[in-house]
């Protein structure tokens, strides 16, 4: 990852490519925005003028290059849309400043080291400007890749590879704080977004336990991995029903964090569908060319997990990754058959693709077993979700109305787009089988919701849980925006963790 330095240099006098600053939409033109007066002042106070004469607005995700003045040493000034100005006295949102960071880091794409001289009133702010930088220097760069291995000049997809951020107070404590917070938060998005990002036939159960395994080591975290046997033994149904179709058999790896002196513990369990290819039911072409992207449950609450060890958190923090292939085969599971799942209910299963429900199923009654403070699943569950919220909203449904009013707060606090829904209770008889206790499927309408309604079959008795459906913004098909790359998003990644901080902290329940 690209590194992140603190510096104490103006912006004038910083060695490096380019120095970023930034622009606002004023009611009549552009606005040069606090933290560029030295190159404003090197523009002879003209910066906003020349802007306007480029045509620049200082709408949000717009960069405009420019060719420094002589008085800067870097060659080239970026000015990055920040959007609307915000109201006198005001500062800029962290969410702004997050995306109009990211979106100059992108920009910068090729070039080795930028200086950010976007306005920083205090340490968070701050944090979010590493954090958007960091998120959108990144590019996913496969093992393999040609121009990566060579460290090629001519490498134009390589991510800036150094930022230094200006402006700030690099002595002071809680801007040291924020931005090494701020640095491992986008570093641990960004391992979500590279095992996302990665192809199906590279991870599969077996190589995401051992992604698992290598952090654990790292990291000092407890992994345990069931292999198929033990999960055969163990009886659990729902992973093995699902993963006996495809050769890459399937795994459940408990990941935990522990810290002395931690009052509450939270488990996080994961869908990781490495591949979702319908199974016998399987999904007509159109519907599966992005389904690697099944498992970015699993990878956030990875991320999360090894984010929580890394911050050194006052908290217990359990991850669940419930990892299989869905798979069409001779030994895959039917339309029709009958799984028992983990704790010993049994489910009809009349679709495989319905698949996340069944491995979570399993993975949320093992979780509850350990009778946790609260749990979060993630999970690409439904595209009923997608088509309910859009492309970059996780819908947020739960068994306690507090907590997930908390989460859905906790997500739109770290930039992260969710909303609340509901767990209809009426829906549930459309599960009702005549041969097992519920079926894994039900009717049409609000299948989204059906499936929560699912999940939470398998919740321990008293346990707050929330279920975020994800399927929407784990991976991002269309332009880059922001910070926001093509591919694997990492989504959830920061709700988790900032959930886990206010767990540690006792202000949730
Ligand atoms: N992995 C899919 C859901 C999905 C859809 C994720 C689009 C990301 C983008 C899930 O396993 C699935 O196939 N769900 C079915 C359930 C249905 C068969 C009841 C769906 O949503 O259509
Ligand atoms: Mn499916
Ligand atoms: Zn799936």
């Amino acid at each position: 990852m690209s590194a992140l330095t603190l510096s104490t240099s103006s912006a004038a006098t910083l060695r490096a490519d380019a120095i970023v600053v930034g622009v606002a939409k004023g009611p009549k033109g552009p606005v040069v925005a606090a933290g560029a007066e030295a190159v404003d002042k090197a523009f002879d106070g003209k910066l906003a003028a020349v802007l306007e004469a480029l045509g620049a607005t200082g709408g949000e995700g717009e960069t405009t290059k420019l060719p420094a003045p002589s008085g800067l040493k870097a060659p080239v000034v970026l000015a990055v849309g920040l959007g609307e100005a915000p109201a006198k006295d005001e500062a800029f949102g962290h969410e702004a400043l997050r995306r109009a960071a990211g979106s100059a880091a992108r920009a910068l794409a090729g070039t080795k080291k930028a200086g950010f001289a976007l306005p920083v009133e205090d340490a968070d702010a701050a944090g979010a400007v590493a954090e958007g930088a960091l998120l959108g220097a990144y590019s996913y760069r496969p093992a393999g890749n040609a121009a990566a291995k060579k460290n090629d000049k001519a490498d134009k997809g390589a991510p800036l590879a150094e930022i230094a951020l200006l402006g700030g107070k690099p002595r002071d404590k809680a801007f040291k704080a924020a931005t090494e917070r701020a640095a491992t938060v986008a570093e641990e998005v960004n391992r979500a977004r590279d095992l996302v990002n990665m192809p199906p036939n590279e991870l599969d159960p077996k190589t995401f336990a051992a992604a698992a395994q290598t952090a654990g080591k790292e990291f000092g975290l407890k992994v345990e991995v069931l292999d198929e046997k033990a999960l055969l033994k163990g009886g659990f149904g729902g992973i093995m029903g699902v993963g006996r179709g495809s050769d890459a058999p399937p795994r459940l790896v408990r990941i935990g964090y522990t810290h002395p002196k931690a009052e509450k513990t939270l488990a996080l369990v994961g869908k990781g569908i490495t591949y979702d290819s319908g199974g016998i039911s399987l999904k007509p072409a159109g519907h599966n060319e992005t389904m690697k992207c099944d498992m970015a449950g699993a990878a956030a609450v990875f991320a999360a997990v090894v984010s929580a060890a890394r911050l050194g958190l006052q908290v217990n923090v359990t991850g669940w990754l419930a990892l299989a292939e869905n798979m069409p085969s001779g030994s895959a599971t039917r339309p029709g058959d009958v799984l028992k799942m983990y704790g010993g209910k049994t489910v009809e299963v009349l679709n495989t693709d319905a698949e996340g429900r069944l491995v979570l199923g399993d993975a949320l009654a093992r979780a509850s077993e350990e009778n946790p403070d609260a749990i979060v699943d993630v999970a690409t569950l439904t595209g009923a979700m997608v088509l309910a919220l859009g492309n970059r909203t996780f819908g947020v449904m739960g068994n306690d109305d507090a907590f997930r009013t908390s989460v859905y707060e906790i997500a739109e606090a770290v930039g992260e787009q969710a909303w609340p829904m509901p767990l209809p209770a009426e829906l549930r008889k459309a599960m009702d089988s005549p041969v097992a206790d519920f079926a894994n499927m039900g009717e049409r309408m609000g299948s989204g919701l059906l499936a929560g309604l699912f999940l939470k079959e398998f919740v321990g008795e008293g346990i707050a849980w929330a279920h975020l459906d994800i399927a929407g913004p784990a991976y991002h098909e269309s332009a880059p925006y922001g910070y926001t790359p093509k591919g694997g998003t990492g989504s959830a990644v920061r709700t988790l963790v900032r959930l886990a901080e206010h767990t540690a902290a006792g202000d949730l329940g």
